[in-house]
């Protein structure tokens, strides 16, 4: 892990109000794995803020980039961000996604956001086959670049099935018989406990990424507990022990 002020080498809008931002790092792009996170420190110009977690999308060379939209103050000042800015960044955190054996198919399903660390996954799972399950909104939402084998699910039926991703993923689960697979989930905590629910019934195996309210990133404000569904210890933090779990080690409340 490293702290670093590092440069915003590019900006771009890739679907409505969805940023991607690029920066340099040496360090996080050699060491980051799919997965894991940044927490960044953003200042309104009179005080800093806390820093904002980050899930890496992709990594090309030295350059470094996340997905986000814009929800409140820290993510409308990342927003603004320009090339040459400077970008106060802590990280790689937490732990990454366990994809380099077991399965031979990984299905990715993403909520919304969710979608962001899944580029990052695909271009690293090497030649498995993927499949990519994106529920959004709107067809306005969708950012599908860098992804495989993509099925989408909108709420409004603008593009693709029009419903949950998970009965997307359930419907096309039924026609292929899909064997040996494994799932990779992120999105808001309700879709992630219906995915859960869906992979422990189909005994198919499932890591979920959560990406709840989080302040320190490494494990010393307690402020990311998450029940554990067994063990002695009553929570685990999102931050340290995840924020990738096995579905059947937690308890997602809604
Ligand atoms: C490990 C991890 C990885 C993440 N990766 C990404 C990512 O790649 N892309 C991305 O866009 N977001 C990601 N997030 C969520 C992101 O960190 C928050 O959206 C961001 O901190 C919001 O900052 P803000 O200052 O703009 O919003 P705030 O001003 O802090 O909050 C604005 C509103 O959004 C709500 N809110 C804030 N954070 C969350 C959250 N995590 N979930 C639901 N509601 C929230 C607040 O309750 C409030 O209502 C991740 C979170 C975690 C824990
Ligand atoms: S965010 Fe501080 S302990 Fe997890």
């Amino acid at each position: 892990m490293i702290q670093e002020l590092a440069i915003v080498t590019g900006r771009k809008e890739v679907a409505e109000g969805i940023f991607v931002l690029r920066f340099e790092s040496s360090y996080i792009s050699k060491n980051v794995r799919p997965g894991q996170f940044v927490n960044i420190r953003v200042t309104d110009g009179l005080s800093p803020l806390l820093r904002r977690p980050f899930s890496i999308c992709r990594v090309e060379e030295n350059q470094v980039e996340f997905v986000f939209n814009v929800v409140g103050v820290g993510t409308r000042i990342l927003a603004s961000k320009q090339p040459g800015d400077k970008l106060d960044v802590l990280g790689p955190l937490g732990n990454p996604f366990r994809y380099e054996e077991g399965f031979d198919t990984a299905i990715m399903v993403a909520g919304g956001l969710g979608i962001a660390p899944f580029p990052f996954l695909t271009q690293l799972i090497g030649g498995k086959n993927v499949e990519t399950f994106y529920g959004v909104a709107s067809a306005a939402k969708l950012w599908s670049e860098h992804l495989r084998n993509v099925h989408v699910a909108t709420d409004d039926g603008s593009a693709g099935f029009q419903g949950t991703v998970v009965a997307l993923l359930r419907a096309y689960l039924e026609e292929t018989k899909l064997r040996n697979a494994k799932i990779f989930g992120c999105g808001p905590t309700k879709m992630l406990q219906a995915l859960s629910n869906f992979a422990k019934m189909s005994e198919i195996q499932c890591e979920v990424s959560l990406e709840g309210e989080m302040a320190c990133g490494v494990g010393i404000c307690q402020g990311c507990p998450v029940e554990r569904a067994k063990g002695n210890k009553k929570y685990a933090l999102v931050c340290t022990d995840g924020p990738t779990f096995n579905c059947q080690d937690i308890v997602l409340a809604a």
